[in-house]
């Protein structure tokens, strides 16, 4: 989807204009010239390709970022052996960064083949003043560096390595600024994220995020019903609200709001189907949100709440704001609101500290919850959270120990918890065709479950009834009944 702006009409030969987002749609007109001059100069169309690594936020800034160069000429393509290679980088552990210089390393040979690639790095990775000196000390063919709160900039920040040829470095501390109506392509026509807010004031100790992505900001209720109402006239009939603690929405707004009348006024949108939204903190959730989720026909009967420890002990020193006791008590609650509801969660294993008797809280709480999965982690040490300077780091060794166990234990849960629905019949969203078999169609129930059956491409996203036939695991098999 484009957003309506007329770039052939824009004067690229005055002065830039100071405002946003008019500055933009000037640079990307101007860009687009150049883009112009290159496709006459190789003969082909220019090609792209974006790459995401890490979050939802993340896959949310490349559609973003896809939707420009699609406005300035570019056609994308899967391979990175492309004219425009962007890698939108994570840094919340350690080898997520390890793999980009990886990547980047292969694309090397590439740039060395065709002298009009070019190579631009953002995301969170670039937030950090240690990686941007590595890249221009031993990346010297990167050809853009910009951060998380500039990602808008794409066009006038390509404009100025177009003229100057130099290496463009441009990262921002942190931003009060949101920048509304540019243009972005989404990878799905019925579904869609949305950013609702953005950064963190959180400072869990382990976490670089509130570091890489700066302070809360949410965007203006009527900005994102606006969005909303214009995805679904647009084919969407999910989305996903994203932002990192949703459940802090509007605090800082001019007029105060909860994410949970937030998420009542996205109700009222005609035509949308289904809400979801991540990430929840426990600290935040409020009675509130619980009952608007029980009253509500269209939020998912979905709840990412991340754990991270079960030890009260470890949760004070990671700065969670909550112990064991309030998290369970907390999804009792929620239970007993919303009884047939999935609950997904994040842990950590091996923080700093952390006994043999912390860890076996956490195994408890994962069997008193019973998730219907989880993403578990090992604690990776961030150069500049509180908890990388604390002395008692664990060895490696013990942490993977646990770290199989937690897995084992999680994925044994999973696998029953995930199977209690066959024989039902369930609305499910269709969203693709499926990989192994193209006589299959693979969708989600309201639960995030992922169910297999009969069907064609004309299903792809329509909500169907299914009758789950068999329970395999981590999916269903059904057969569509309506
Ligand atoms: N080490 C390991 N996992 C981390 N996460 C955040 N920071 C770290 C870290 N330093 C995990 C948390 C968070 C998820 C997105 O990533 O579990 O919820
Ligand atoms: Fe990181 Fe904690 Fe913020 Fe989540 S809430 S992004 S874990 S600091």
């Amino acid at each position: 989807m484009f957003c309506n702006i007329d770039l052939e009409s824009i004067d690229i030969t005055k002065e830039a204009p100071q405002t946003e987002p008019e500055r933009q749609y000037y640079f990307m007109a101007k860009a687009r010239e150049y883009v112009k001059a290159l496709k006459k100069e190789i003969g082909r169309k220019p090609t792209f390709s974006v790459n995401t690594f890490g979050c939802q936020m993340n896959a949310r800034d490349s559609e973003k970022l896809t939707g420009i160069l699609l406005s300035l000429g570019y056609e994308e393509i899967e391979s990175e052996d492309a004219d425009f290679v962007i890698y939108n980088t994570c840094t919340v552990r350690e080898n997520a960064n390890v793999r980009v210089y990886g990547r980047l390393g292969s694309l090397k040979p590439f740039k060395a083949r065709n002298p009009h690639m070019m190579i631009a790095l953002c995301g969170c990775m670039m937030q950090e003043p240690e990686v941007v000196a590595k890249i221009k000390q031993s990346y010297r063919f990167v050809d853009i560096v910009f951060g998380t709160h500039n990602i808008f900039k794409l066009a006038e920040l390509m404009c100025n390595r177009f003229e100057n040829g130099k290496m463009t470095i441009d990262v921002w501390e942190d931003t009060t600024q949101i920048v509304e109506d540019l243009p972005n392509e989404r990878k799905f026509v019925f579904k869609s994220g949305v950013n609702i807010m953005f950064g963190c004031n959180n400072f869990c100790s382990y976490c670089i995020v509130p570091y890489v992505r700066g302070r809360e900001r949410s965007r203006k209720p009527e900005d994102i019903i606006n969005e909303i109402k214009r995805l679904v006239a647009d084919g969407v009939v999910e989305v996903m609200l994203l932002g990192q603690n949703v459940n802090s929405y509007g605090k800082n707004l001019e007029n105060p709001m909860s994410f949970a009348e937030l998420l009542r006024e996205i109700e009222k949108i005609e035509g949308l189907e289904r809400i979801r939204f991540m990430t929840s903190h426990p600290k935040d959730l409020s009675d509130e949100l619980i009952e608007t989720m029980a009253s509500s026909k269209k939020i998912c009967k979905h709840l990412h709440l991340p754990l991270q420890s079960g030890s009260s002990r470890v949760l004070k020193v990671m700065n969670r704001k909550y112990t064991k006791e309030q998290y369970l008590e907390l999804v009792d609650k929620i239970r007993a609101a919303v009884p047939d509801i999935a609950l997904t969660t994040d842990i950590i294993v091996g923080f700093p500290g952390e006994t043999e008797e912390d860890f076996l809280e956490t195994m408890d709480v994962v069997r008193k919850v019973r998730y219907d999965s989880a993403f578990t982690f090992l604690y990776s040490k961030r150069t500049g959270t509180p908890a990388a300077a604390m002395d008692n780091q664990i060895p490696e060794t013990v942490a993977k120990e646990r770290f199989d166990r937690l897995l084992k234990e999680v994925q044994d849960i999973a696998a029953e918890v995930t199977g209690k629905d066959a024989g039902r019949i369930m609305d499910v969203l269709v969203e693709d065709i499926n990989r192994q078999d193209s006589e299959f169609v693979t969708g989600r129930l309201s639960n995030n479950s992922v169910v297999h059956f009969k069907g064609g491409e004309e299903l792809i996203g329509k909500i169907v009834n299914v009758k789950l036939t068999e329970a395999k695991g981590f999916y269903y098999l059904g057969e569509m009944t309506n």
